[in-house]
């Protein structure tokens, strides 16, 4: 384990006044793993495990997650969580907010995908809960030169779209401090607020959308989000429908 304490206090808000833990690691199986794995002594509420290298990162679906060295990929263990907020979403929202200050063209799309204006998918979260633990798995591309063939082509880095690199610890550090005071904002109350700004940003609105998930199909025109939850409210046949979980497909009028 690399606990490079310099380069970490530089690079975590928070981390010199105890308000939250890091642990950086040269390679782990996945960062999730490693976050569940860590001995209870070592964790606190936002203890933040990052690492260079993954060799099975893991995406939703059982889905691989690729990257390399100079790409983002940690996992935020939280302690004191509240079930019912929409921890991917909010976190793809800080991804997607801390994409848009670097002036990214990106998007965000329901339910925790940050696109590149193409459509190719440049970051991705996900969510576990075991135990007293919930955590947050983020992964960014960001200077990855080329990505493997499974995902090539709905994926895409920075570095393919700009062709320029960015250093890696600068935007973990600006990804952090958006991600913490979006925490902040929904442990103050402010969760309607920040989906509000979220509804806003996607410009999901009276979309014609497609959602696959477990349950099969859905196709409807989106309504919003639930404020409180994440979950997409979709009119279809007279009626409303509060969709958890599932893959976004925006279809045109022809298809619908
Ligand atoms: C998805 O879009 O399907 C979610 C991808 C999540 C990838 C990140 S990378 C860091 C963390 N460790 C993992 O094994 N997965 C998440």
């Amino acid at each position: 384990m690399l606990e490079n304490e310099n380069r970490l206090a530089e690079l975590v808000p928070g981390l010199k006044s105890g308000a939250c833990r890091a642990y950086w690691f040269d390679t782990v199986s996945s960062t999730m793993d490693a976050a569940f794995n860590l001995e209870e002594e070592l964790v606190i509420d936002r203890t933040l495990v990052i690492s260079d290298v993954q060799t099975t990162g893991r995406g939703r679906y059982s889905r691989r997650w690729f990257s390399t060295c100079e790409d983002i990929i940690f996992s935020l263990i939280l302690t004191e969580y509240d079930f019912r907020v929409p921890y991917s979403m909010l976190s793809a929202y800080a991804v997607y907010i801390t994409l848009i200050k670097h002036k990214a063209p990106v998007m965000l799309k329901w339910i925790n995908d940050v696109l590149w204006e193409n459509g190719k998918k440049i970051s991705g979260v996900i969510t576990e809960e075991r135990k007293t633990r919930t955590v947050i798995g983020i992964g960014v591309n960001l200077n990855s030169e080329e990505i493997p063939p499974p995902v090539r082509n709905g994926a895409t880095s920075w570095y393919i779209e700009t062709g320029k690199r960015i250093i890696k610890e600068d935007f973990l550090s600006l990804l952090i401090i958006e991600l913490f005071s979006i925490l902040d904002r929904v442990k103050n109350g402010e969760i309607e607020q920040v989906l509000h700004e979220w509804e806003t940003e996607a410009a999901l609105l009276g979309k014609r959308v497609r959602i696959i998930n477990d349950s099969g199909e859905f196709k409807g025109i989106a309504a919003g989000i639930n404020k409180k939850t994440g979950a997409l409210i979709l009119n279809r046949d007279g009626g409303q429908l509060e969709i958890y979980e599932g893959s976004l497909i925006a279809v045109s009028d022809d298809e619908y």
